[in-house]
């Protein structure tokens, strides 16, 4: 693997293949004796500038699990929010840990901090790219499907997304083909629909009824991302007719499964039936970003 992963274009075929497996191995051996503890002695920094439920606790505890050290740091509240430099920043933070997490706005300053920085820099959202949380779907796909080539998921809502656009990374690494649904205002990035990156594909259409045609997986994302705001009635009003009801469900294959990266706002992009149906697997998504962070930490910093 690389030093950094920043995004999924960080990863070959073999880099998914080998997280995949190991976070597999790590799940299974939870909580047993002998487990692997590649952090022994080391610390990890976490830099958060934007809120976290799941990433900040899956980080923190999975650091403990490795036998590391989480060190937080509140963006805001480090000298980076005072105007130290990325750059003198990573030649500090160097000295003192095995690596850094980070959650921020610009895909450029995780990018800088990573270049500057001798030290793993694991990229933990930001505005453009979230790939701990699309690994994990991954799994969570193959958890379930036993396979991850030839899958077919639909994603509803907002195309333009730092969700969406990991998404079509990941699932052309992974084979699978996924397809959005998305208003013309909130359509994919261009270049990454037409990436070629591994046997999966990515393609945009309008309509929600296209995209979910033998889905075995349906994915939504909130539609007011963080950042975002002050579009909040606008963006209500335009993806309205994308939010995943019972109805829209039922337009995949029978067993089609639902994600969703968390957190959900209930009635907008997602109503309380189908985040609370069997074919919610929401929250085994939401536990497997411990074990793929894990896998990810350990082939980086171990
Ligand atoms: N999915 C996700 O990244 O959740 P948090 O914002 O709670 O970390």
């Amino acid at each position: 693997m690389k030093k950094d992963l920043l995004s999924c274009q960080d990863l070959t075929r073999t880099d998914l293949e080998n997280i995949l497996e190991l976070s597999a191995k790590l799940k299974a051996g939870r909580g047993k004796p002998n487990q692997p503890r590649p952090l022994e002695g080391k610390s990890v920094g976490t830099i958060f500038a934007k809120s976290s439920t799941r990433t900040r606790v899956s980080f923190e505890v999975g650091i403990y699990e490795l036998g590391g050290h989480a060190v937080y740091m509140d963006q805001g509240k480090t000298q980076m929010g005072r105007g130290e430099t990325i750059p003198d920043t990573a030649h500090v933070l160097e000295r003192y840990l095995a690596g850094i997490v980070i959650r921020t706005f610009a895909q450029s300053d995780v990018e800088q901090l990573a270049a500057n920085a001798k030290i793993p820099v694991i990229n933990a959202l930001t505005d453009d790219f979230h790939p701990c949380q699309v690994l994990t779907d991954v799994f969570t796909m193959l958890e379930y499907k036993g396979k991850t080539d030839g899958l077919r998921m639909a994603y509803l809502g907002d195309g333009s997304s730092n969700m969406a656009n990991s998404l079509m990374l990941v699932s052309k690494l992974a084979g699978i083909d996924m397809t959005i649904a998305a208003p013309e205002e909130f359509r994919p990035r261009q270049d990454l629909l037409d990436l070629k990156f591994g046997p999966g594909s990515a393609t945009w259409c309008s309509s929600v009824k296209d995209a979910m045609q033998d889905a075995d997986f349906v994915y939504t994302d909130v539609w007011v991302s963080m950042g975002f705001e002050e579009e909040s009635k606008r963006r209500m009003q335009i993806l309205e007719p994308y939010r995943l009801d019972m109805n829209t469900l039922k337009m995949g294959k029978p067993d089609c499964k639902v994600l969703h990266c968390l957190p959900a706002h209930r009635g907008d992009e997602i109503t309380d039936e189908v985040m609370d149906c069997p074919a919610s697997i929401v929250f085994d998504q939401a536990e497997n970003r411990l074990h793929v962070q894990k896998a990810i930490m350990s082939l980086l910093m171990g």
